[in-house]
């Protein structure tokens, strides 16, 4: 510690002006003890302001994407780091996914296309890359939703009669993300007992209707004429739907959940 003699002794000088490099403001350059200092503070606001501003964006992206996801408990911690291919569809599919999360931008930019769709059998990794996706952006403070189809399928059926606000609510949310994933179209349930086609597709039907030209990630086991077959009268145009502006990636493999593999 100094001594209060010398704190004393300390003097505060006002030792000219100089402009900031920065903003080309006047800034004081103060003298203390011999030594200078300057601020500019004009600078040092807006940075702060800037990092306000950024975290107040991440905070929002983060709160809209747990406020409107359902993702699988085994596909929660799933990223494009802990995400290892086993053969060339999976390397691939890897590859284009981790171009579309960090080219997200410049690809809207273009608007050419702007959706994937990831097909193939189960569990070799369609949801974890879809869910790799979404942290990475998310990250970039866009608003993304990660939507397992059967989830929310029940999610919705279960807001019918009472809570007609949250299911507007889910409608609205789903149309203004920045990006929609809804995995494993087709897992849900669609037939009632006598073969009738039930709510569930005119629901996935109004769903993909308000998200065609936005980006979406589609994840599904079906091949296109499985998803028609399934969607019966509406099937040609949910996938028509689907399909625009997307591109398709054809995984294979084995089941990773599959243990000695
Ligand atoms: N190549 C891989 N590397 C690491 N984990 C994987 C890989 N493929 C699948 N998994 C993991 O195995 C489980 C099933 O994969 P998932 O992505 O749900 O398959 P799909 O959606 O194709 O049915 C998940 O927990 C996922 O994280
Ligand atoms: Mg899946
Ligand atoms: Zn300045």
């Amino acid at each position: 510690m100094k001594p209060i003699s010398t704190l004393i002794s300390s003097k505060i000088q006002f030792a000219g002006e100089r402009t900031c490099e920065n903003c080309g403001g006047k800034v004081p350059i103060i003298q203390r003890d011999g030594k200078e200092y300057s601020h500019c503070l004009a600078c040092d606001n807006k940075t702060l302001e800037k990092e306000m501003e950024d975290f107040r964006k991440k905070s929002e992206a983060e709160a809209f994407f747990w406020n409107n996801s359902l993702v699988p408990s085994d596909t929660e911690d799933a990223t494009f780091d802990n995400y290892h291919p086993k053969n060339e569809s999976q390397k691939d599919a890897f590859d284009k996914a981790k171009w579309y999360a960090d080219n997200f931008k410049e690809l809207l930019e273009k608007g050419e296309w702007d959706s994937l769709l990831f097909q193939g059998s189960y569990g070799i990794g369609k949801s974890h890359l879809s869910h790799s996706v979404a942290m990475l952006l998310k990250q970039k403070q866009y608003k993304v939703i990660f939507a397992d189809t059967p989830m929310l399928m029940k999610k919705i059926q279960s807001t019918y009669g009472n809570y007609k606000e949250s299911q507007i609510t889910i409608f609205e949310n789903i149309a203004k993300a920045d990006l929609f994933i809804l995995d494993d179209v087709g897992a849900e349930y669609v037939k009632s007992k006598d073969g009738e086609e039930s709510w569930a597709v005119d629901t996935l039907f109004s769903i993909i209707g308000s998200r065609v030209d936005k980006p979406n990630i589609f994840t599904t086991n079906y091949d296109s004429d499985g998803l028609r077959k399934k969607y019966g009268m509406h099937g040609g145009r949910i996938v028509s739907r689907m399909m625009k502006g997307t591109k398709p990636i054809k995984m294979t493999g084995d089941d990773y959940r599959v243990k000695g593999w």
